[in-house]
This record gives structure tokens, sequence and C-alpha cells, in this order.
């Protein structure tokens, strides 16, 4: 077994791919796709490493700062073996390789991650210490099937509260844009916390929030307690599937909540986007949220969860 540098060879990239569309058969990749990732990648050091075995590659690892996180001493970890050659021991060496490599001074946290369905995966960063820290799952609604009104009647009554799109909400009501910006400030406020959260001016929100090109006011739809804004849901176009809709931005007052109020946004919601032409809605997050479990009894089809881990390594980072 010999351990060397990933070199930039479309050899070392063919065999990185092979490997990938192995282990990952429903999302294949590609050597273009491979090299547009490492091109987009900042310029820090990422560390990647190759095992070959009587000359041919039989596993990969890389190790970085995980600079999209914006954590400082957060190194993410991935390695991958050939299936020929799992459980010899070979996905250990390269993950021991990859962080006698680095700067151990640097690292406090190794992260990582893998999808639920890869039982190998799983148990092999448990083995090396790794727990999990988040679950999120790629989830999908078929809209021609999803039949509104049937929907509607199995579903709680959160009557007096009333249901209104956005859209129709900008005629009639002459202070919507305050109040639309202040129910979205309380709902990010609560997700993000303990964080603060700056509250955007009105300029700000509407360039941020209003002005963009995926915005569509009859795709959001707003509970009212009275003249009360108490609850909202937004869809929005997909950047790569025009007949699409995401999953955007549900949130409920605390005191409404368990009233099924974020159940009924949803229908009216997902009613609009039907009878736009959508065929489904898209969601992404954890299946055991309240959103997740709002969407599993609406219908939507999760596939296996990715599962964020982390390993906090002893200062300095080994
Ligand atoms: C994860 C992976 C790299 C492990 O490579 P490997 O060379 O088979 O791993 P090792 O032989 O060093 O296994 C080390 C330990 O992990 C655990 N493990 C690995 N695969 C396992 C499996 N299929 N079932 C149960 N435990 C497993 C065991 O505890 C094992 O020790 P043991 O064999 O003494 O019981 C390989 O399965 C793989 O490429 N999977 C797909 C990619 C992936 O999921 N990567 C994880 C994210 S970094």
């Amino acid at each position: 077994m010999h351990l060397r540098d990933f070199n930039d060879s479309d050899a070392d990239y063919r065999a990185l791919v092979q490997m990938e569309n192995q282990t990952w058969p429903d999302t294949p990749t590609t050597v273009e796709a491979q090299r547009e990732m490492a091109a987009a990648r900042p310029d820090i050091r990422w560390d990647q490493r190759v095992c070959e075995i009587d000359g041919s590659v039989a596993g990969f690892g890389s190790c970085g700062e995980a600079f999209w996180l914006g954590e400082p001493g957060t190194f993410h970890v991935y390695v991958v073996v050939s299936p020929a050659h799992r459980r010899q021991g070979i996905g250990s060496r390269i993950f021991r390789d990859l962080l006698n490599q680095a700067p151990a001074a640097d690292i406090r946290t190794l992260n990582s991650g893998c999808r639920e369905d890869q039982i190998g995966g799983m148990r092999f960063l448990q083995s090396l210490g790794f727990v999990a820290i988040d679950r999120d799952a790629d989830s999908e609604l078929d809209l021609a099937r999803f039949e509104v009104l049937r929907m509607t009647e199995r579903s709680p009554d959160p009557s007096p509260v009333q249901f209104r799109p956005l859209a129709s909400l900008t005629e009639n009501c002459p202070d919507w844009l305050e109040r639309f910006r202040d129910l979205d400030y309380r709902i990010q406020a609560e997700a993000v916390a303990p964080e603060p959260l700056n509250r955007p001016s009105a300029e700000q929100f509407a360039e941020e929030h209003l002005n963009t090109r995926d915005f569509d006011p009859n795709l959001c739809w707003i509970a009212l307690d009275g003249s009360d804004w108490i609850g909202m849901t937004e869809l929005r176009p997909t950047a790569d599937d025009d007949t699409a809709v995401q999953a955007f931005r549900t949130g409920v007052d605390r005191v409404w909540r368990r009233c099924g109020v974020a159940t009924a946004l949803k229908l009216h919601a997902f009613g609009s986007a039907k009878a736009k032409g959508y065929a489904k809605v898209v969601a992404y997050g954890d299946p055991d949220s309240a959103v997740g479990h709002i969407h599993r009894k609406l219908g939507f089809q999760f596939q296996p969860a990715w599962i964020g881990m982390r390993k906090p390594l002893p200062s300095p980072g080994r």
C-alpha cells in the first residue's frame, strides 16, 4: 500500500470519478464537474491523498479548512475507498495520513458527513469518534397527485385564523410592507437564535427579499388573526427546474403553534403552485423538524438524509 499526493492529472481525476460513481450511483459526477469544484475552491491549503495498491488507485482522502462554515479551526475530512478494497483498514490509514499531514496547531474540530444509507461510511466515522450533529434530507411532493381539498378536510381547522396570498394584501393593506418585514424578521430571528440578527431597513428588506427575480407574492401566504400577521409560508421557483417550486420559508408565532396554521398555510400555497402549473414542490431540511413532520403528513417523499458529523480534537489538533 502506497500513499501519495493527488496530482492534477486526468488519470487521477478519472480514478476519483469512477470511485465516486460506484459509491454514489444516483448522483453521478464527471471529471469536468470535479475540476470545476476544485477551481471554485478558495485559494487555501487543501490536502488530497491517493492510496495505491499494486499500482492502481484504491482510495482517496481530502482535508482542508471548512471555509463554507466560517468557523476558523474547523476542518473537513472526506475519505472514499474502492468497494473492492473496503474493510481492509485502508480508509483508516488514509484518515490517519491526512491528519498527520494537516497543520495540527490550526485544527480544533473535524467536520465530515455521510448519507444515512451508506452504512459503511456511517460506521467508519463513528468508529473514528465522530458524532452526528445534524440531519437534512431532500423531499418532494408530486402536485399532480396532490388533492388540496381532500388534504384540507383531513387537516385541523385553525379558525378563526384567516389566510391570504401576499399579492392580495399588497393591494388591501396599506402597511403590508412593514408587517411583512416584521413577521419575516421574527421568524428568522428565532431560527438563528441565540445569534443576534440585525433587523433590515425597509429598503434593505425590499431589495433583498421582494425585488429578487424568484419572489412571487402569489406563492407567499400570510396567516391573520384579525388584523395581526401571525404566520407565513413562501414558495420560490427553483433555479434548475422550471416545473418545481421550493419550500423557502415557513413560520408561525409561538402562541399559535400546534393549531394547524402552518399546515393550512402550506395547503394554500401548494394549491396556488398547482394552479400556476407547477408539477412539484421540493424541500430540503431536517425530516424530524416540525416542518419535516408537516411535509410527511402532506405526502412528501423523503430521500435518505445527510448526516452532518463532528469530532472535537484535543488542542492542539490530534
Ligand atoms: C467509509 C469508507 C471510506 C471506509 O473505508 P474502509 O477502508 O472500508 O474502512 P476501514 O477498513 O479502515 O474501517 C475502519 C472501521 O470502520 C467501521 N466500518 C467500516 N465499514 C463498515 C461497514 N461496512 N460496516 C460496519 N462497520 C464498518 C468498522 O468499525 C471498521 O473497523 P473494523 O473493520 O476493524 O471493524 C468506505 O466504506 C467508503 O468509501 N464509503 C463511501 C464513502 C463514505 O461514505 N465516506 C464517509 C465520509 S468521510
